[in-house]
């Protein structure tokens, strides 16, 4: 096995973090680990069991719903969460909790939000952080997250962080939500969606959203995916002597 070598990328959601670490671990054929999933799937089981998924916790405050903030770190203590690859069903990976498929279920913006306020909760953070290192130690692996560069892997051999204009980023997740054939929210919901979650991820006192020191940043604002991606692709090579 070749020896282990670790990429970070961080940054907001909508900067295409998503769609460029998938293509960039294509092409460099590294084991892709979408952390945020994780996070998603903790907030789809919570919603799920409250009954919330169609409204999501938007309006609620933990007040409202007793209990709430103890039941998800007890749901991200006990679930088992795996990923499994199977590019012929989909490019990306699939997600299960406890042996179900859970992956067309996570990426609604009532979820979004929901996985963005369970994270913020430290024990729910602390519950993740062995398995994102287990999933990103076994070889040559690519983690996208908040937090990578900064907490899971703070010693990663290359660390990105793409950020992107916020009118950009929503214009970008209107444009993802259409061709997927979702109801889509307008274009002023979806910017103050992403404005929230930014808000919340990045002042959360545990592991907030923030550049490592040692990151390489990119404005992805006025760059298409594949510049992204292949800038991204000399960076790594370079260090990889590839
Ligand atoms: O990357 P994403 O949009 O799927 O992530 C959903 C939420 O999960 C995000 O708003 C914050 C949280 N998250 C986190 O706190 N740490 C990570 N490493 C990944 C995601």
């Amino acid at each position: 096995m070749p020896s282990p070598f670790v990429i970070a990328i961080d940054g907001p959601a909508g900067t295409g973090k998503s769609s460029a670490t998938k293509r960039l671990a294509e092409r460099l054929g590294f084991v892709h680990v979408d952390t945020g999933a994780l996070y998603r799937a903790i907030a789809y089981l919570l919603l799920k069991e409250k009954d919330l998924l169609e409204t999501g916790f938007d309006s609620f405050t933990a007040e409202q719903i007793p209990g709430v903030e103890k039941r998800a770190c007890e749901i991200a203590a006990t679930t088992k969460l795996r990923f499994e690859r199977k590019p012929k069903l989909n490019p990306s990976n699939r997600i299960f909790a406890n042996e179900v498929d859970i992956t067309s279920h996570i990426r609604t913006p009532e979820i979004s939000m929901g996985a963005s306020r369970v994270s913020a909760i430290p024990e729910v953070r602390k519950a993740l952080v062995s398995l994102q290192r287990t999933m990103g130690e076994s070889g040559r692996s690519i983690l996208e997250g908040r937090d990578i560069g900064t907490v899971i892997f703070p010693d990663a051999n290359v660390k990105f962080f793409l950020t992107a204009s916020i009118s950009e980023r929503a214009k970008r997740r209107l444009a993802e939500l259409e061709a997927s054939g979702a109801d889509a929210p307008s274009y002023e919901e979806i910017k103050r969606q992403i404005a929230a979650r930014d808000q919340g991820d990045m002042t959360r006192a545990v592991a907030p959203l923030r550049r490592a020191d040692d990151a390489i940043e990119l404005d992805t604002t006025n760059y298409t995916l594949d510049e992204v991606v292949d800038w991204m692709e000399t960076q790594v090579r370079a260090k990889l002597k590839l």
